[in-house]
């Protein structure tokens, strides 16, 4: 959620009133180190998300946020592409993770907004940025908008075989799996080259089934990546500085009259026509 700033409290000295601000919308317990050389409060037993688990969320017309979790934007950024600074943080975290570098090759699994938010991120970093992704309209979004190099379709090639040729038969250096789906995961693997790392951001709804062979034969690394921590300000400087362009990936725009139909029944039903949808509460 992005918005402006309308009231403060006592003692709040970075913000004031009519600032354009984010949040970070983390729900710690007080004794938390939330510290700015913190990098693990993310990880946090009983870790939770205002939305999520309560404390209002972006729909409404006001939230109090403690002063912490709120993020000054500055003016270059407008406020509905800020509102998407949350998952581009989700793959500015996911990349730092990787420790993918300029030249190397990256294959994502999945074009929804993480994925592509992944290879925005990728992109601006001079990777070169495979997608396989079964919708042809994120597959368009990506091509579009210049983050994917290559959006391939699993049900009409190999995608095993088309990164092969695309690294020259060397495999891809890391892979980011964005779809949960056990399959995606499996093919990711197998276009990992040898001591490639595969960043898993997918929450799973089930144990995927994965053949540990693929893992060991090759030396894989498996890493998870969960949300951001201290990345709010980084992702910021990002969008700031034009390297990452996350307009095109604002599909609609609606009002919270319409959630149910245009909102929140587009994304059960239909996701593969949107990526992000954004709600204004006014
Ligand atoms: N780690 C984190 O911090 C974090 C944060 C937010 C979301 N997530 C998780 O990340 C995952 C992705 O989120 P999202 O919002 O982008 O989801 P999404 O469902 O919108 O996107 C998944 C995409 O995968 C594609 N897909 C499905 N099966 C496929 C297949 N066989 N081959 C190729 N593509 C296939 C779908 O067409 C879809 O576009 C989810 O599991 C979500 O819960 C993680």
């Amino acid at each position: 959620m992005s918005g402006v700033v309308s009231e403060v409290g006592e003692g709040v000295t970075s913000l004031k009133v009519g600032d354009h601000v984010v949040v970070e919308p983390y729900i710690l317990a007080d004794d938390v180190d939330t510290s700015e050389s913190s990098n693990s409060y993310h990880l946090t037993p009983g870790v939770n998300f205002i939305g999520l688990a309560g404390r209002g969320g972006g729909l409404s017309e006001n939230i109090v946020v403690k002063e912490r979790w709120v993020h000054k934007i500055p003016d270059s950024i407008p406020l509905d592409e800020a509102a998407l600074l949350e998952p581009l943080s989700v793959g500015v975290h996911g990349v730092d993770i990787s420790g993918v570098k300029e030249g190397e090759y990256a294959i994502v699994g999945g074009a929804g907004p993480i994925g592509i938010l992944i290879a925005a991120v990728l992109k601006s970093r001079g990777v070169n940025v495979i997608v396989t992704e079964l919708s042809p309209i994120r597959r368009k979004y990506g091509i579009d908008a210049g983050v994917v190099d290559y959006a391939l379709n699993p049900a009409e090639v190999d995608i095993v075989e088309e990164v092969m040729k695309i690294t020259n038969g060397k495999g891809a250096d890391v892979a980011f799996e964005c779809t949960s789906v056990d399959v995606v995961l499996d093919t990711l693997l197998k276009a990992l080259k040898p001591r490639g790392k595969a960043v898993i951001l997918s929450i799973w709804g089930h144990n995927p089934a994965v053949d540990m062979n693929l893992v060991v034969l090759k030396e894989i690394e498996i890493l998870g990546s969960l949300a951001y921590v201290n990345t709010h300000k980084k992702t910021i400087e990002l969008l700031a500085s034009g390297k990452v362009n996350v307009a095109p990936f604002i599909t609609a725009r609606i009002k919270l009259d319409n959630l149910l139909e245009e909102g929140f029944n587009t994304l059960i039903n239909k996701k593969e026509t949107a990526i992000k949808i954004l709600v204004s509460p006014k």
